[in-house]
């Protein structure tokens, strides 16, 4: 493979010094492994992205829990996740740990079972059925502003009402249910799982031995279950509506004619309710906090809500028209990318740039870091949403910026994503203003999606109000 867009490597060996040697790509030595699994587990970002300039674009890093094979430059993510897709399967200790919580859903699946599953839930995010989706965004967006809480101009949590909010917008879309009840229940299980599924990355053991962590996830799993449970023998009795779970209720293999067992189908359910709000939650915080710390862009995004809408909602058409507000977006996706990370295992031996990437290798790929890659990037830590104009997006590797990942495997809710987000900005945005408390330090944690650490502590104050 060679690289299309030339970088400087300064510290790594020269390709066909690796392909003569069949190296394993360069990294730390084996006897810091402990110290490299502390330093993760402490200060991953910053960790990576030390890696990447001290061992270059693909890096062998030692771990308590086996080697890691870190790629991070755009050609070395296309290989992985496009055109070498066949030999990178779901696998590995992430694989694994989610398998646990999400069981064999669209997103921890491989092979016949998931190319089936995926044609089957294809249809759900369909352009027609995306614009139905849009009028309900716009609407529980304006139903979240109309809440009386809001105008008290008390500090309110934005990521858990962010979270209430997407929530909603997934359980209504897909599954025909107001999933707000649950609300608390949901919101509190996931960050569990979140939390405690990242921690099995460093911590040998913690979730594979009878320890208390495990204890706790099976709870807050155990809470999810008992949700999607009820929501499918309600509907196993009665369904009336035409959406993704009466069709995945319906669905009949074509050769033996059997349907899901209820098993699947709670899989099914439950990835797409978790990965289906978690990730927009942190997306449209991020935004919110980097548009309350530049104003001025700020005011410039309120002008165009202004010109576009005139006060009126936003409805899925006049997104087009929205150029500003969706450059924010993708920028704020740029710094701060919901999915920071993710994962395949090498099927077979396979080569990137020279060098070895063993069978059976974790290989992992890094939105956080490659879409801060200083050769694909300037003034890469800049909020500038200009860079998504036209003209500056044309010509950048496609896999520079991979917020959604890409090739077979990338994100199905991608549009449905983008949609939302943007209508939930544009309707809140022209209503409300969010300013941090003084003094607040809000800092990413990077688990299984990049939150904000702790509570995300913003004063809502309504437009002219
Ligand atoms: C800003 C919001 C979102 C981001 C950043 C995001 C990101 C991603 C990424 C990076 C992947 C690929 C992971 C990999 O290759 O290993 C993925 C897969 C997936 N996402 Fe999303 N996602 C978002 C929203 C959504 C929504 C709204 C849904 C559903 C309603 C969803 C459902 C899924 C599912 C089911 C998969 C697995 C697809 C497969 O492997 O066939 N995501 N997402």
């Amino acid at each position: 493979m060679s690289h299309s867009t030339p970088t400087s490597q300064p510290a790594t060996p020269r390709p066909e010094r690796a392909r003569r040697h069949r190296q394993l790509p360069p990294g730390p030595s084996w006897h810091t492994a402990a110290w490299n699994t502390v330093r993760f587990a402490r200060q991953r970002l910053r960790f990576l992205q030390e890696l990447r300039e001290r061992y270059g674009d693909l890096v062998t890093r030692p771990s308590v829990l086996g080697p890691w094979t870190l790629v991070f430059h755009p050609d070395g993510v296309r290989h992985v996740l496009q055109e070498n897709h066949f030999n990178y399967r779901k696998g590995g200790i992430s694989n694994k740990s989610l398998s646990r919580t999400l069981g064999n859903g669209l997103l921890t699946n491989n092979g016949d079972s998931w190319l089936h599953q995926r044609r089957l839930i294809q249809p759900a995010f369909h352009r027609e059925r995306l614009a139905a989706f849009g009028r309900l965004m716009t609407e529980s967006a304006l139903a979240w502003i109309e809440e009386e809480s809001l105008d008290t101009r008390q500090p309110l949590d934005l990521f858990q009402e962010m979270s209430g909010l997407t929530l909603s917008i997934v359980g209504k879309a897909l599954f025909g249910t107001d999933m707000l009840a649950h609300k608390e229940r949901v919101l509190q299980a996931t960050t569990t799982i979140n939390q405690l599924l990242a921690q099995s990355f460093y911590v040998p053991g913690l979730l594979s031995l009878p320890t208390p962590q495990r204890h706790r996830l099976y709870e807050a799993r155990n809470t999810v279950y008992t949700i999607v449970d009820e929501l499918i023998a309600k509907r196993r009795q009665a369904s009336t509506e035409n959406d993704l779970l009466t069709m995945l209720l319906q669905a009949r293999d074509e050769k033996t004619g059997e349907g899901m067992t209820d098993q699947q189908v709670r899989d099914e359910v439950l990835t797409l309710m978790v990965a289906g709000h978690e990730t927009t939650t942190n997306a449209l915080c991020w935004t919110f906090l980097l548009l309350s710390q530049h104003p001025h862009i700020e005011s410039r995004l309120r002008e165009e809500y202004q010109q576009v809408l005139g006060g009126r909602a936003a409805q899925m058409e006049d997104l087009p028209q929205l150029k500003l507000s969706r450059m924010v977006l993708e920028e704020s996706m740029r710094l701060y990318p919901p999915a920071w990370a993710f994962a395949r295992s090498a099927i077979a031996e396979d080569e990137i740039n020279g060098y070895i990437i063993p069978k059976g290798a974790y290989v992992l790929v890094f939105p956080a870091t490659t879409h801060r890659h200083p050769d694909f990037w300037e003034r890469p830590d800049v909020f500038d949403p200009e860079r998504f104009s036209p003209e500056r997006t044309a010509g950048r590797h496609r896999f520079a910026y991979f917020p959604f990942g890409g090739g077979p495997r990338v994100c199905i809710g991608n549009q449905f994503a983008l949609i939302e987000a943007q209508l939930i900005l544009a309707t809140v945005l022209s209503r409300c203003q969010f300013r941090l408390l003084p003094g607040a330090n809000v800092v990413p944690e990077p688990l299984i999606t990049l939150r904000p650490r702790g509570k995300l502590l913003m004063t809502i104050h309504r437009q002219g109000g």
